[in-house]
C-alpha cells in the first residue's frame, strides 16, 4: 500500500490528481491582502523559494484572494498540478491554513539524493474547519515554563490549525502575570518554596524553590507572536477560588485577612477571595483592566471552578454583602461575582468565560461556559437556551492524564458533542479545547510526552467532520510525523505507550491520583 498523504488534520475533501510538482526554487506571488502570510511561509523555507511581485513571470505558487462566499471564514482551497500550486482563500486565516497544509506536505517529503529538490504529489483540497474554537490550554501557575516553550507550543498549534491559546496564569501555586498596579502579585506571588511531588493522596514535597512570571513586555511579545500565527490568546484570571498566590501577596482581600502562603500543594484550597471586603472587587477590576490592555482578544476567562464556600459562610463581611444583595444563600455570591465581571468586561467589549461550576439559574446569559466535568443534563439545557459553550470534557481532553487513562485511540475517537443535543443547537457550541494542567508536569520533557501525539488527535477532531475520522488512517499519517518530532527535539510518548491493552487501562482511573512518573526518557 502506498504511503498516505501526510496531513493532520486531514482536509474535508482531498482528491489525488496524477503527476507531481517538482519543487525547484519556485517563485511565489501573492495578492496584496496576503503579504504577511506569504512572508511567514517564505521565512519557514529558507532558500527553498523566492518571493516576488513580478507580474510578467507566471507564478509557480500563487496566493489568490477570492470573494468571501463560504459562511466559514477560515476556508481555503489548494490545488497542486505539475505546473503550479494555487492557494485560494477569502480571508487571511484561510490563506494561513492553506499555507500550513502546503508546509506539512513539503515537510513530509525528503529531498532527492544530494539535492534540495523535492516533489509533491498533485492533488486538490477543499477545506474548512468543523469548529471555530480550536483550543489548547496551558497551566503555567503550577509549573512555569517560560517564553521559549510557549513559543514552541504556539508553533505546533499553528501547524495543526489550532487557533486559541488559553493561558492559565494564576492559581494557588503561583501568579505569573506582571501587574504594574499590584507589583507584589509577582514579587511574592510568583514564587514558592517547594512543590508537591507525591500523588494527590499524600503530601510529600521536594525542597526546590519554583517560580517565574511574564513581564508586560513578555506578554506583548507573545501576543504578537501568536497573532502572526492566527492564534488568539485567552488569559485566565481565577475568580474567586484558586487564588492563594494573590492572597499571599494581598491578604486583605481574603475573608480572614491571612497571613497566606503561595502553596506547594495541589488540589482545592479553602482560602478564596472575599467579595465582602471593600477592596476586593475594585482590585479584581484593576487586574482585569490591566489584562484587557495586554490581551487584545475578545475573550477573558475568569475561572470560577472549585471554589469552596466555607470561608464565606463564616465571614461577617460576606454575610453582610449577601444580605444587602437579598441573596438566599451566601454561596450565591459566586453568581453575583461572575455576573458583575461579565458586565464589567462587556463594558470593555470583552466576552467572559468561566468553568462550568459557574452555571446557575441566575447566571448572565452572555457568560460563556467551558465544560469540563459533571452535570451534563444541565449543560445541555443551557446550550438549548442559547448559552455559548466550549467543550473540554476531562475524560478525553485533559492531557495531564496519562495514556492509561486517556489512550490515543480513546482521545481520537471521542465525540465531543452529545448525541442528545439536537442539531439546531449545535451553533451554540463554539468548539473544543484541550487543557494541560501541570501539577505533575514539572519540565519540558514531561510536557512533550503528554502533548505529543495526543494534541494531534484533538486537532483533527477540532477540524475534521466526525464521519470522516478514522483512527487507523490517523495513526498511519501520525507515524510519519515522528521524524519531525525528532528533528525538533520533541520527547514524544513512543508508539508502544499510545494504546495500552484493555487490562492495563483498568489502572487508568486510579492512576489519576498518582504523580505521573512513567519515565519520560526511558525510550530515548
Ligand atoms: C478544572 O479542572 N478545575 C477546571
Ligand atoms: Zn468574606
Amino acid at each position: 500500500m502506498s504511503e498516505p498523504i501526510r496531513l493532520i488534520p486531514y482536509p474535508q475533501f482531498l482528491k489525488p490528481i496524477s503527476g507531481e510538482f517538482v519543487w525547484n526554487k519556485p517563485n511565489l506571488n501573492f495578492d496584496a491582502p496576503y503579504f504577511e502570510e506569504a512572508n511567514f511561509f517564505t521565512n519557514h523555507l529558507p532558500g527553498l523559494l523566492s518571493i516576488e511581485h513580478d507580474e510578467e513571470r507566471p507564478c509557480k505558487i500563487c496566493l489568490v484572494a477570492e470573494k468571501p462566499q463560504s459562511a466559514r471564514s477560515e476556508a481555503y482551497q489548494l490545488k497542486i498540478t505539475p505546473s503550479e500550486i494555487m492557494l485560494t482563500a477569502a480571508s487571511t486565516a484561510g490563506m494561513f491554513y492553506a499555507l500550513q497544509t502546503l508546509l506539512q506536505l513539503i515537510k513530509s517529503q525528503s529531498p532527492k539524493e544530494n539535492t534540495t529538490i523535492i516533489s509533491l504529489p498533485c492533488m486538490e483540497i477543499i477545506d474548512q474547519p468543523r469548529f471555530s474554537w480550536r483550543g489548547f490550554m496551558l497551566d503555567e501557575a503550577r509549573h512555569f515554563f517560560g517564553k521559549k516553550t510557549v513559543k514552541q507550543i504556539l508553533n505546533w498549534m499553528a501547524y495543526l490549525k489550532l487557533n486559541t491559546f488559553h493561558w492559565h496564569l494564576t492559581d494557588d501555586q503561583g501568579w505569573r502575570l506582571e501587574s504594574l498596579k499590584y507589583p507584589l502579585l509577582t514579587e511574592n506571588g510568583a514564587y514558592r518554596e517547594n512543590s508537591q511531588t507525591s500523588g494527590l493522596l499524600q503530601k510529600k514535597t521536594n525542597n526546590l524553590p519554583h517560580g517565574g512570571y511574564y513581564s508586560q513586555a513578555d506578554i506583548r511579545e507573545i501576543v504578537s507572536y501568536a497573532s502572526e500565527r492566527h492564534i488568539n490568546i485567552v488569559p485566565e484570571i481565577e475568580i474567586p477560588g484558586h487564588s492563594l498566590a494573590a492572597l499571599a501577596a494581598y491578604p486583605s482581600f481574603g475573608c480572614t485577612g491571612g497571613p497566606y502562603q503561595v502553596t506547594p500543594f495541589w488540589g482545592i484550597h479553602k482560602e478564596i477571595y472575599c467579595p465582602g471586603k471593600k477592596g476586593t472587587i475594585p482590585f479584581l477590576e484593576d487586574i482585569l483592566k490591566e489584562t484587557i490592555d495586554l490581551f487584545p482578544g475578545k475573550y477573558i476567562h475568569i475561572g470560577g471552578d472549585e471554589a469552596p464556600k466555607n470561608r464565606w459562610k463564616n465571614c461577617p463581611d460576606c454575610q453582610s454583602l449577601s444580605n444587602q444583595l437579598g441573596l438566599n444563600r451566601v454561596n450565591d455570591l459566586q453568581t453575583y461575582l461572575t455576573n458583575h465581571f461579565t458586565q464589567f468586561l462587556a463594558s470593555h467589549n470583552r466576552h467572559t468565560i468561566g468553568w462550568n461550576e459557574i452555571l446557575s439559574p441566575q447566571l448572565n446569559p452572555d457568560t460563556i461556559v467551558q465544560y469540563w466535568v459533571g452535570k451534563e443534563k444541565t449543560l445541555l439545557q443551557q446550550i438549548r437556551a442559547g448559552r455559548k459553550t466550549i467543550l473540554s470534557n476531562y475524560r478525553a481532553y485533559y492531557l495531564d492524564h496519562g495514556y492509561l487513562h486517556s489512550p490515543l485511540d480513546f482521545v481520537y475517537k471521542y465525540e465531543p458533542v452529545s448525541p442528545d443535543l439536537e442539531p439546531e443547537f449545535h451553533e451554540n457550541i463554539l468548539g473544543i479545547e484541550t487543557p494541560l494542567w501541570t501539577e505533575f508536569v514539572p519540565n519540558k520533557a514531561r510536557l512533550d510526552w503528554q502533548l505529543f501525539p495526543r494534541l494531534f488527535a484533538i486537532a483533527e477532531t477540532a477540524w475534521l467532520m466526525p464521519e470522516k475520522k478514522d483512527n487507523e488512517f490517523f495513526k498511519s499519517r501520525l507515524k510519519n510525523f515522528l521524524p519531525e518530532f525528532d528533528q525538533n527535539n520533541i520527547l514524544f510518548a513512543p508508539p508502544e505507550t499510545w494504546e495500552p491493552p484493555q487490562w492495563k487501562r483498568l489502572w487508568g482511573w486510579p492512576s489519576l491520583l498518582q504523580a505521573q512518573t512513567a519515565s519520560v526518557n526511558e525510550t530515548k
